[in-house]
C-alpha cells in the first residue's frame, strides 16, 4: 500500500520536550558563543513566523552491533537500519531509501548515508575543545587553532547542506557491466543543518599569497595510501556563494563519529568526497591536491576507458578534467517504493507519487517531470525547497549558529516533489520515469553514462509496473549492495541486454544478445541423514593440528583424516582449524574435491556459531609491534600494490609493498600463498595460490608475476588475473599463507607433508606460468654453491616470448653448467628455434625425462610438476611409464 507523506517538523510545532532535548544537547557541546545560549529555538520561540524544518527526532544508538566489534570501529554505536555495502567494515552505508525518504527534509545523524575509506577516529568528548588543525601552505599567516578558538573567535552559522555521494546509484551501473565502485543505491543522499565557520572567514585571515589556487585538506583517518584528504579551488572557497563550511555540528548535536566528529569540511553543491572529515589540515597550494584518493577517487573517465586500461594507464587518473567537483542533477522516485503493492480495489482516484531531486553547483531544480509512456509525453511535477524557508529565516539564531542565507542565491539543498496520477492511467502504463531540469537548463540523460568508477551516475530514475490480479507492483531499478531485486536484474536475467536504449526490453530486431550467466553446479556437501548440532565451543577446541575441525557454509568437518593426503599439504587444513573456511574452501577447490566433503562431514554448526564467525576478518591492531615476516597462516594480511611492471602483453610482475622495510614474506623455499581479491561488486572472494619470484628473504617487498588470461571471442578469462591486472597501484589486496606440502629444506633434503627425504636429482616439469613454483626450487640450489643436487628443468611454453623468468634461468644454467640441464619446448617455435619442439608428453618425455636416460637409482630423484591440469594429467601417466612410481612425483 501507498504509504503516507513524510511529515516534517517546524519552529511553529515545537514541543516542551523538543525543547528540553535540545537544550540537553547542546549542554553537551563545546562552549559557544554567549549570543548562542539565548538562541531563540532552544527556546522554542522562533522570533519570525517562518516554519522551517526542524531535525526529525533523533535518537543516538546506544550498542556497538555485534559485527562492528571484531572490526577498529568495534567501540562505535551505529544504526542498524543501515545497509552495510562493503561487508562489516569500513563502514560505507545508506539508509533503505523509504525510510531515507519519510524522515523529510532533514536526516537524523544516525540515518545520515556513511563514506569511510578506513577506521574512523576515535576522539573523547573532552578533547573536542583541544582538537588542533592547520592552515598552511602559500599563506602570509599560518594558523594553528584549536576548535575552541574557531568557535569562539569566528562568526558562527547554521544552514541546511545536502550532501551527496558520487556513488550515489551506482547499483544501476554495476548491473550493466562491473565498475570499479560498490553498489550504492539511491540513497547514497542526505541533509542536515551544519553549524560551523565559513571556511573563507579562516582564509582571509591566513591571506593566501599571490600564486595560491588550491585549498587542500587532510582528515586524521590514516588510510593505506597516507591520509584522506583532497582539494578545491581557492577562488570557491572565498566565495560566500558556494558556502564552504568547517562544521563542527550536525542537527545541533556535535558531529557524529561516522560524520567527522569534531570537526569536517563541508563542501555544498559538490561531490561528498570534498567535504573532508575528521579535518586537520588546510593546505594552500598552486597545484591541486596529490593525495591517492583525490587522484584515484572521484573521477568520470570517459566511458571508452575501461577498468584494464584504467589501470596500466595512469595518464587517465593524473588529467585534472576528468575530476568531479559540482553534482550533476539527479532525481528518484520514493513512492511507488520497491515492491509496494497498490490494491486496486477500493483505492482513491488518484495516486501521489512522490521522490527527491538535487542539482549541484547551487544549481536549483527548476522543474521535475514524469512520464508514464517512455517519454513522450511528459507531465510536470510540484517541487518544494523546504531550504527556502531557512531564507526566510534571515538572523534567526539556531544551534549556536545565525542562519544567514536570504541573500545567497543558491540551492544547496535537495527539493522533493510529487505528482498526482489518476489511478486509471497508472493501471495502463509499464512503467514511471522521473527526470529534473535545474536552472541552467542542464537535464538528466536519459541512458546511462557508464564509466570505470560508475560515478554521477543520473539517468531517468524508472520504476516499473505490473498488473497483478487486482493489484498493482512496482519494482524500482536496483537494490543496494549485494541485496537482489530490482527490474535490472530482472531484466538482465532474462537475456535482456540493458544496454540496447530500450532499458533491455526487446524491441523488433533490438533483441537482447546479452550473455546468459552460466549457472554454477550445485555439489552437494553434507552426509545424508546427519542431524548432529555443533557448538562454537565444540569448535573451538578443535583448532590445532591434532584434530582440525573447520566451517564450510556453516557445516562442521573433520579435517584429521586428510591431513596426510590433502593435496594443499596440512598446513592449509591446520590454519583453517576452528575457523570459517569458506571463502578459500569455496574458491580454490575443484568439483570433484568438493564431492568429497560428506566423508569428513560431522555436523552443522548451530545459530550462535553461525552469528560468531559471521563479523569480517579480525583487523590487525595498528598498535601491534611489527612482525619479522608478513605471512600469517591464519589472518589475511594486507599489502599495497607498489608497482607493476609489464613484462610482454599478457605478462606482468606485480611488486607489493609489506608492512615495513625491514619485513620479508616469510615463505618457505618451494611453498605458496593465497591472494584474495574482492570482485568489487559483489563482494565474492577470488583466491587463487601464487608462489613470488623474489627471493623470500627479499626485505620490505614482494614480486609475484601473473599472467594474465584476457576474455576473448572464444572463452572467457581469468577471473583472477583480470582482476589483478585492473588493480591501481596503491591498492591493498589480501594474502594468507603459507601452504603447500612440499618444503625445500636446502643440500638436497626435502620435506614433503612434514616427513625429510634426501634428493640428489630435481626432475623438474613445468609448462607456462607453471614455472614460479618451480623457479624457486630451482634458483635456491643453483645459488648454492655447496648444494650438490642436480637438476634437469623441462619447461613447455607456445611462443619463445612466453617463457618466463628466461633470462634468469638461462644465466643460472650457464654458471651451474655441471648440475643444471635447462630444455625448453615450444609448441608454436620459429623456424631458427634450436630448442625443443613440441608438447611435453610421453614422447618427449620418455627422450629427456625418464629413469634410464638420467641414471637415478630409485629414491634418489625427485621430480616436481606444476603447469595447468592437462599437461600435469599427461605428464602422470607418461613418468609412471617411464620408469617413476607416484611416490617420487610431486604435484603442486
Ligand atoms: N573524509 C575523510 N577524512 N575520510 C573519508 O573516508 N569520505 C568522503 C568524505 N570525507 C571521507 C571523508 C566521502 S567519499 C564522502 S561521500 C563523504 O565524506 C561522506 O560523508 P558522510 O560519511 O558524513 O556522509
Amino acid at each position: 500500500m501507498a504509504t503516507e507523506n513524510a511529515t516534517a517538523t517546524s519552529t511553529s510545532q515545537i514541543t516542551r520536550e523538543e525543547t528540553t532535548q535540545l537544550r540537553r544537547v547542546s549542554a553537551d557541546l563545546p562552549p559557544t558563543p554567549p549570543e548562542s545560549e539565548h538562541s531563540d529555538a532552544e527556546k522554542g520561540e522562533a522570533t519570525k513566523p517562518s516554519d522551517y524544518p526542524l531535525p526529525p527526532d533523533s535518537k543516538a544508538p546506544t550498542e556497538v552491533i555485534e559485527v562492528d566489534k571484531k572490526t577498529p570501529d568495534g567501540w562505535l554505536p551505529r544504526d542498524p537500519r543501515l545497509i552495510r555495502l562493503t561487508g562489516v567494515h569500513p563502514f560505507n552505508v545508506e539508509a533503505p531509501l523509504t525510510d531515507l525518504f519519510n524522515e523529510g527534509f532533514l536526516t537524523s545523524p544516525e540515518l545520515f548515508y556513511v563514506r569511510n575509506h578506513g577506521a574512523v577516529p576515535q576522539v573523547q568528548d573532552e578533547e573536542i575543545p583541544d582538537w588542533e588543525f592547520s592552515i598552511e601552505g602559500l599563506v602570509e599567516n599560518p594558523i594553528t587553532l584549536t576548535l575552541k578558538d574557531l568557535i569562539a573567535g569566528y562568526p558562527q552559522i547554521t544552514c541546511p547542506i545536502t550532501l551527496v555521494c558520487a556513488g550515489n546509484r551506482r547499483k544501476e551501473q554495476n548491473v550493466v557491466r562491473k565498475t570499479k565502485g560498490f553498489s550504492w543505491g539511491a540513497a547514497g543522499v542526505s541533509t542536515a543543518l551544519w553549524t560551523g565557520t565559513m571556511m573563507q572567514e579562516l582564509l582571509k585571515v591566513a591571506k593566501p599569497k599571490r600564486g595560491a589556487r588550491y585549498v587542500c585538506m587532510e582528515g586524521a583517518d590514516k588510510l593505506p595510501n597516507g591520509y584522506y584528504g583532497t582539494s578545491v579551488k581557492l577562488n570557491w572557497a572565498m566565495d560566500p556563494n558556494r558556502g564552504m563550511m568547517l562544521a563542527h555540528k550536525m542537527n545541533g548535536e556535535m558531529l557524529r563519529p561516522d560524520h567527522g566528529k569534531p570537526l569536517r569540511a563541508v563542501i555544498p553543491g559538490q561531490i561528498g568526497g570534498r567535504s573532508v572529515k575528521w579535518l586537520k589540515k588546510l593546505i594552500i597550494t598552486d597545484k591541486p591536491s596529490d593525495n591517492w584518493y583525490h587522484i584515484y577517487d572521484n573521477r568520470v573517465l570517459p566511458t571508452s576507458v575501461s577498468p584494464e586500461e584504467s589501470a596500466n594507464n595512469q595518464a587517465w587518473w593524473m588529467d585534472e578534467r576528468y575530476a568531479i567537483f559540482d553534482l550533476s542533477c539527479n532525481s528518484a522516485i520514493a513512492y511507488p517504493a520497491h515492491e509496494e503493492q497498490l490494491c486496486l480495489v477500493g483505492a482513491p482516484e488518484f495516486y501521489r507519487a512522490k521522490g527527491y531531486a538535487y542539482g549541484g553547483g547551487g544549481r536549483r531544480i527548476t522543474r521535475v517531470e514524469v512520464t508514464l509512456d517512455k517519454g513522450k509525453t511528459w507531465r510536470l511535477a510540484n517541487i518544494d525547497y523546504a531550504e527556502d524557508r531557512y531564507r526566510e529565516a534571515a538572523g534567526t539564531e539556531l544551534f549556536g549558529g545565525t542562519i544567514d542565507m536570504e541573500w545567497r542565491e543558491a540551492s544547496f539543498c535537495w527539493c522533493f516533489w510529487n505528482i498526482d496520477i489518476p489511478l486509471a492511467e497508472l493501471r495502463d502504463a509499464k512503467d514511471i520515469f522521473v527526470r529534473c531540469m535545474d536552472e541552467s537548463m542542464t537535464i538528466q540523460p536519459r541512458d546511462m553514462y557508464w564509466s570505470v568508477l560508475g560515478m554521477m551516475n543520473n539517468p531517468w530514475f524508472r520504476v516499473t509496473i505490473s498488473l497483478e490480479k487486482d493489484y498493482l507492483r512496482f519494482e524500482h531499478p536496483t537494490q543496494p549492495a549485494l541485496i537482489p531485486g530490482g527490474w535490472m536484474e530482472r531484466v538482465k536475467a532474462a537475456g535482456g541486454n540493458l544496454a540496447n536504449g530500450y532499458w533491455g526490453e526487446k524491441i523488433g530486431s533490438e533483441d537482447a544478445e546479452g550473455p546468459v550467466e552460466e549457472v554454477a553446479k550445485e555439489i552437494k556437501m553434507t552426509k545424508d541423514g546427519l542431524n548432529t548440532t555443533i557448538t562454537i565451543d565444540d569448535l573451538r577446541k578443535h583448532d590445532k593440528e591434532d584434530q582440525p575441525w573447520f566451517v564450510v557454509n556453516g557445516e562442521v568437518y573433520d579435517g584429521t583424516k586428510f591431513l596426510e593426503g590433502h593435496p594443499g599439504g596440512a598446513q592449509s587444513i591446520v590454519s583453517a582449524a576452528g575457523l570459517d573456511a569458506t571463502d578459500e574452501f569455496m574458491a580454490i577447490h575443484s568439483e570433484t574435491a568438493k564431492a568429497m566433503m560428506p566423508t569428513y562431514h560431522i555436523g552443522s554448526l548451530d545459530e550462535e556459531g553461525k552469528k560468531a564467525l559471521s563479523g569480517e576478518d579480525v583487523q590487525p591492531d595498528p598498535s601491534a609491534a611489527p612482525t619479522p615476516t608478513f605471512l600469517d597462516s591464519r589472518n589475511w594480511k594486507k599489502a599495497i600494490l607498489h608497482s607493476k611492471t609489464t613484462v610482454s602483453w599478457d605478462t606482468r610482475i606485480f611488486t607489493f609493498k609489506l608492512e615495513h622495510d625491514a619485513q620479508t614474506v616469510g615463505l618457505p623455499t618451494g611453498q605458496h600463498l593465497m591472494i584474495r581479491l574482492r570482485d568489487p561488486v559483489t563482494r565474492e572472494a577470488i583466491i587463487r595460490s601464487y608462489t613470488p619470484i623474489s627471493e623470500t628473504s627479499k626485505p620490505g617487498y614482494m614480486d609475484v608475476l601473473v599472467k594474465i588470461y584476457f576474455d576473448s571471442a572464444e572463452r572467457k578469462g581469468g577471473k583472477m588475473s583480470q582482476a589483478m591486472d585492473s588493480l591501481p597501484i596503491g591498492h591493498f589486496v589480501d594474502f594468507k599463507g603459507p601452504i603447500g606440502k612440499f618444503e625445500y629444506l636446502g643440500n638436497g633434503l626435502c620435506s614433503v607433508n612434514g616427513a625429510k627425504r634426501n634428493v640428489k636429482h630435481f626432475v623438474m616439469i613445468c609448462g607456462g606460468s607453471g614455472i614460479t613454483p618451480i623457479y624457486q626450487v630451482f634458483r635456491a640450489v643453483m645459488q648454492d654453491r655447496q648444494d650438490p643436487t642436480r637438476c634437469t628443468l623441462l619447461d613447455g611454453n607456445r611462443l619463445v616470448e612466453d617463457i618466463l623468468v628466461k633470462e634468469e634461468l638461462d644465466a643460472f644454467a650457464r654458471d651451474n653448467e655441471e648440475r643444471c640441464k635447462l630444455l625448453y619446448t615450444l609448441t608454436k617455435a620459429p623456424e631458427e628455434w634450436d630448442g625443443l619442439r613440441g608438447r611435453i608428453a610421453g614422447p618427449l618425455l620418455a627422450e629427456h625425462a625418464s629413469k634410464e636416460v638420467l641414471g637415478t637409482e630409485k629414491g634418489e630423484a625427485m621430480v616436481l610438476i606444476c603447469g595447468p591440469e592437462a599437461l600435469e594429467k599427461a605428464c602422470h601417466k607418461a613418468l609412471l611409464e617411464n620408469g617413476w612410481s607416484d611416490e617420487e612425483l610431486l604435484f603442486f
